[in-house]
């Protein structure tokens, strides 16, 4: 994203590489089946062909959130093999071939801070904090390109009410994983490592703010974020931060990833915005993966009726 280019919208269709690259599940469920198998996993029913993947339990599509005839579901070949995922490289189709050396059990996620009460969650115990809820939303990405992806998660307030914010945690802050013995990516100095997110507390506090384990009713895999990732459908996709083992809540407002290189394009808001270009492209339009004409870009990706008051009072030009 930081690369400079003279191509507004550099994405073609054609560019999407097959789901045949597709490969880094079949190492984690050999794994998982190593230590056991589905037994150890609660929640998660493995399904027999490691082709398609391991299947989400139990998890029930919420009707608030369904595919429309407008916003049709991309395949989920797209979904899984045009990913931005800079641990594995920052070509498009690099992620799926990198990322199949992520070991994504064990693992857990920290969260502490400003909090009555600080927990380190094993992940299959996020699982069942709250339902698993299907969710269809717009994902918007800065590039100008976006998806319609049927993600699988919790409202990741339902994490927050467990910790107990104080009356100080005014933002949070999510920290991804930076192991260099598992993501090639690092040693690039394209970012300043760890990948750091951020939200102001109402951010994460809102109903459509999801932590994220899935989609297509399967786990997340490897490319796009697994074990877990957040989804914030109101803001340019580098706000989901993949892959989390940190969330932290905090007085100031995080130095993210992003904006440590280059505030004046990725600001901490990032909300999705067809009236502020990016310095460099328009983002008044976008291209819906899969398809050749471009769309008109909606404020807040179209989530204004739930998100805008949140921002009410602020200038949307200055705090981008
Ligand atoms: N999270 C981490 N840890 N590293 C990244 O490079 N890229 C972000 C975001 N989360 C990124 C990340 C960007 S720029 C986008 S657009 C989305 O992930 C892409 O998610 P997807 O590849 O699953 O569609």
């Amino acid at each position: 994203m930081i690369i400079r280019s003279s191509n507004a919208n550099p994405i073609q269709p054609s560019e999407i590489t097959s789901e045949a690259l597709f490969h880094g599940r079949r190492d984690w469920i050999k794994s998982t089946i190593a230590m056991g198998g589905a037994a150890l996993l609660p929640g998660l029913a493995a399904c027999g062909a490691e082709a398609q993947g391991v299947r989400l339990a139990g998890v029930k599509p919420n009707p608030q959130f369904l595919a429309t005839d407008i916003d049709k579901l991309n395949k989920a070949d797209e979904f899984k093999s045009y990913c931005n995922f800079y641990e594995f490289g920052t070509d498009k189709s690099d992620p799926p071939v990198m990322a199949k050396s992520l070991k994504t059990r064990p693992w857990t996620v920290a969260v502490e801070g400003e909090v009555n009460k600080p927990q380190v969650f094993d992940i299959d115990a996020l699982y069942k904090l709250a339902p698993l809820e299907e969710r269809v939303y717009r994902f918007r990405c800065v590039e100008a390109w976006s998806m319609v992806i049927p993600w699988v998660g919790i409202p990741l307030a339902e994490l927050i009410k467990r910790v107990e914010p104080r009356g100080n945690a005014k933002y949070v802050e999510f920290v991804t994983l930076a192991d260099k013995a598992q993501m090639p990516g690092l040693r690039s100095s394209v970012l300043d490592w760890p990948y750091v997110e951020g939200l102001r507390m109402d951010e994460a506090m809102h109903p459509l703010t999801l932590l994220t384990f899935g989609a297509y009713g399967e786990m997340l895999a490897n490319q796009n974020g697994a074990p877990v990732r957040m989804v914030v459908p109101w803001k340019y996709g580098f706000k989901s931060g993949k892959s989390i083992v940190k969330i932290r809540f905090v007085e100031k407002e995080p130095r993210t990833a992003w904006v440590k290189a280059g505030p004046s394009e990725y600001g901490f808001y990032s909300n999705v915005n067809p009236m502020v270009d990016h310095a460099r492209w328009s983002q008044a339009s976008e291209r819906r993966i899969g398809e050749f004409s471009k769309r008109k870009t909606l404020m807040f990706n179209g989530y204004a009726n739930e998100v805008a008051s949140l921002y009410a009072g602020m200038d949307l030009k200055k705090f981008i």
